[in-house]
């Protein structure tokens, strides 16, 4: 019987994703070349729904390593979790960041100009999230190769890190206190 850590679910699930990928970009080709007065609101709509998907893997992923961290080397389960990593950084997280950051900045350039402190606050802390995105990348290669030296403990910690940095990005954003 199948099963979804074998080959031919991960083939398919890229594929999907590649699709998705190319779906969510003929969309905002397609807004551009048709240029609708309320492009500026479209185009915030993407960025929200990528950043959302963004999310989604950033708080998954740490959840992720603290099983896998008490999962022996070599057993199923430890398979399984490589597997289930890989693909939440690769079919969703990585997709999800490049659009968050190529849709974000048109919206800075296009109306605020790069002007403003919470602009730059914001892209201060985005930088931030970008780097915990890596500390994470990095992380699945390790566990992929059973190499991880981080306790359950740690990962636990590093969990809250996205929770912080989005809380003070939405505030920033919607509130614009500066
Ligand atoms: C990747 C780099 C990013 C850049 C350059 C960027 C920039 C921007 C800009 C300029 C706006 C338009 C603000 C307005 O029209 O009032 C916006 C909207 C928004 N962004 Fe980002 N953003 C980025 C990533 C993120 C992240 C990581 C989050 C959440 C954790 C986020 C959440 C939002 C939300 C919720 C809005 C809608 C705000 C509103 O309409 O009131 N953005 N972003």
């Amino acid at each position: 019987m199948e099963r979804q850590t074998d080959e031919r679910p991960g083939t398919y699930a890229r594929r999907r994703a590649h699709f998705a990928i190319l779906f969510f970009l003929l969309l905002a080709v397609g807004l551009f070349a048709w240029n609708p007065d309320t492009l500026y609101l479209w185009i915030k709509a993407l960025h929200i729904i990528a950043v959302i998907s963004w999310m989604a893997g950033l708080f998954y992923m740490p959840r992720l390593f603290i099983y896998h961290t008490d999962a022996e080397p070599g057993s199923v389960q430890s398979e399984t979790f490589k597997v289930m990593e890989q693909r939440l950084l690769k079919v969703i997280m990585n997709p999800a960041m490049m659009i968050s950051w190529i849709l974000g900045l048109y919206l800075a350039w296009s109306v605020y100009d790069f002007q403003g402190g919470w602009l730059h606050a914001k892209i201060g802390l985005v930088v931030l999230m970008t780097v915990v995105h890596v500390v994470f990348s990095r992380a699945v290669k390790a566990f992929a190769r059973d190499e991880n030296r981080h306790s359950a403990r740690y990962w636990r910690f590093m969990n809250e890190a996205p929770t912080l940095l989005m809380i003070a990005i939405v505030i920033l954003v919607v509130v614009k206190p500066f």
